[in-house]
Formats: structure tokens, C-alpha cells, sequence
């Protein structure tokens, strides 16, 4: 189905939302064990697994339109895959489902901040079918005029329209973005307009998200990073308030090719938020290592304790959900 014919349907159970977060949590506790162990790749192996477990006790028949890669790259969560309690039966509510299982997992190798594990999920075709391509993105928090900010402007003119919005200097303002060569000229002309900025390693849902959290300090994200992860963060934004743009970057003829068997009509499309996560989304997120947003998983004998935020963007509510998991009940590891 292409971005244009997609429509998202009918109402999303409100219960599933916090469904939703144990499904974030099992994956959070799993990659936690392996925090600061350098060893990526068994990182996101565990969180993988511990959510594709997870999903099985989801009242839903759930269809992953954003996961782990195609379905010959990925043993789990691939594209395409059912998942859901009424995956194979059908019956239960059909659903898109969207997952990062390890945002970060660089970060979590690393034990450095903000890594967390990612679901949303909205009704079939409320999704933007997303290649595993880089997006161009720019959002800005809730409260503001709606195109205070534009992907097709410089970032100086982002910077002075969004100071004006909010009655304060640019000096002022703080633009997050991905670490990377390729945002030199972003870091250089932000930093030429007098903007503060935070340059984060890796985990751009966060910089995304985090403009719409006072308490993280950022105004505006800019750049580059995962298409897939756009998508996450504009559900996530649909939820708690917030403006977003993103643009698909293609490198080669056959990012192109693979778009356009995704249903990418437009490769040239500037899409908006409600374009990449449309009708009723949910949101849920689990920290794996502590930022602004999350506190990451801590152990205690016996236990652990992980703290997620679940939205949905019918009702505009926004949960933090601290979990106290008894291993001696219900043993994990
Ligand atoms: P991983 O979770 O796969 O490590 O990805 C982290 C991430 O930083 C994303 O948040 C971001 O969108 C993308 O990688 C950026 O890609 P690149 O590292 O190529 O700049």
C-alpha cells in the first residue's frame, strides 16, 4: 500500500497501550545485561528475542511494518512479520506495529545514555512504510504555530523564526543533532547564529522526543539519521505534541528501487508528522541506560526496577510507568 492510499482505521484499544510497555520492559531488562559489555550486536540480540516473546501475549493481529530488516536479514521482528496473540489465528484488532527493540545500541555496548526499547503501534496502514535509508529531519516542541519551522529552510532562519515563536534570543536556544561529519555545515551555521547545541553519539528518537520535554533542554533537532527511527519518534510526537518533518535520503538506484516496492510513491516527499504516523498511535518506550527522558534499568537482589513512558495520541495522556520485577516470581535471566 503506498503513503497515499494508506488509511488508518478504526479505534485502537486504550488497554493496549499498557500492554504495549510490558512488551518495551522485557526488552529493556534483557539488553540491560549487557550495558557497558562492548558487545553490541548481543545487545540487541537479547532485546530482539525478549520482545518477540513478549509480543506473543499482545491481544492483537499485529503486522511489523517497521523492525529488524527484511525478512531474509532478520530471524525476528522483520518486516512483514505477524506478531500478537491473533497473529496466526486472526480475530483479535489488526495493527501496525513499529518497533526499535534496542534504540542505541551503541550506546547500551557503551553504557552511555538514553538507550531504551521502542513500540508504537496504530491501525493498519498508519505507519509510513519506511526503507532503511537515512531521514532528513527537523522537529520542534508543542505550543508553537503550526510551520513555525521547515526542513526546506537553513537552519539560521529555523533558528531566528523559532526564537521569535518563543520570546527569546537564539543565543538562547538549544538544537540537538547526531554527532557526524555529514552535520558539519548544521553544527557550523547553528553555531555561527549563536545557538547552543547538544551533539548526542547515537539515539536520535531521543534528540527527537527530547523537544518536547522541557526537562531535556532542547529546542529543535535537526539532521540526519535511521528513516525507521523517524518514524518512531513522529509516532511519539503525534502522542505527547510537537511539530516534525522528514525527507527520505537516497544514496544509490537501489535504496530508490527498494522504496518504491515499499509503496514510496514521491521519493522527493516531505513528509509530516501525520504523514509518517497517522490516526490513532501508540507509543511506549522502556530506558535501557539513564537520560533525560528515562531512568535505565536497575537491579536490586531478587529484582529490577525499569521506568517507561506510554502515550497515545487520541487521548494526549502520557504515563511514566516504573516497574518493580520480581525475579523470584517470575524469573527472567
Ligand atoms: P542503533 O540503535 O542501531 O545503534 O542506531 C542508533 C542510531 O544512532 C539511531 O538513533 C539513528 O537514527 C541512527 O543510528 C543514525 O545512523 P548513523 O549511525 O549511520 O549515523
Amino acid at each position: 500500500m503506498s503513503e497515499t492510499e494508506a488509511k488508518p482505521m478504526m479505534q485502537v484499544d486504550r488497554n493496549l497501550a499498557l500492554e504495549l510497555v510490558r512488551v518495551t520492559e522485557a526488552a529493556a531488562l534483557s539488553a540491560s545485561r549487557w550495558v557497558g559489555k562492548g558487545d553490541k550486536n548481543a545487545a540487541d540480540g537479547a532485546a530482539v528475542e525478549a520482545m518477540r516473546a513478549a509480543f506473543d501475549s499482545v491481544a492483537i493481529d499485529g503486522t511489523v511494518v517497521i523492525g529488524e530488516g527484511e525478512m531474509d536479514e532478520a530471524p525476528m521482528l522483520y518486516i512483514g512479520e505477524k506478531v500478537g496473540l491473533y497473529a496466526k489465528s486472526g480475530g483479535g484488532m489488526r495493527a501496525d506495529i513499529a518497533v526499535d527493540p534496542l534504540e542505541g545500541t551503541s550506546i547500551t555496548a557503551k553504557g552511555g545514555p538514553n538507550a531504551m526499547a521502542v513500540v508504537a503501534l496504530a491501525g493498519r496502514g498508519g505507519f509510513l512504510h519506511a526503507p532503511d535509508v537515512y531521514m532528513d529531519k527537523i522537529a520542534v516542541g508543542p505550543g508553537l504555530p503550526e510551520g513555525v519551522v521547515d526542513l526546506d529552510r537553513s537552519p539560521e532562519e529555523n533558528l531566528h523564526a523559532l526564537a521569535k515563536a518563543k520570546g527569546v534570543g537564539v543565543g538562547d536556544l538549544t538544537v540537538c543533532t547526531l554527532d557526524r561529519d555529514r552535520h558539519k555545515d548544521i553544527i557550523k551555521a547553528c553555531r555561527a547564529a549563536g545557538a547552543r547545541l547538544m551533539l548526542i553519539p547515537d539515539g536520535d528518537v531521543f534528540g527527537v522526543v527530547a523537544v518536547a520535554q522541557p526537562e531535556a533542554g532542547v529546542d529543535m533537532y535537526l539532521g540526519w539519521g535511521g528513516a525507521p527511527e523517524g518514524v518512531l519518534a513522529a509516532a511519539a510526537l503525534r502522542c505527547i505534541g510537537g511539530q516534525m518533518q522528514g525527507r527520505l535520503i537516497f544514496e544509490d538506484d537501489t535504496q530508490i528501487e527498494r522504496a518504491r516496492e515499499m509503496g514510496i510513491t514521491d521519493i522527493h516527499a516531505k513528509y509530516s508528522m501525520e504523514d509518517m504516523a497517522k490516526g490513532d498511535v501508540m507509543f511506549a518506550a522502556t530506558g535501557v541506560t539513564t537520560g533525560p527522558l528515562l531512568r535505565g534499568v536497575r537491579f536490586f537482589a531478587g529484582g529490577a526496577t525499569t521506568h517507561s513512558i506510554v502515550m497515545r495520541s487520541k487521548s494526549g495522556t502520557v504515563r511514566y510507568v516504573e516497574g518493580q520485577h520480581n525475579f523470584r516470581v517470575k524469573p527472567i535471566f
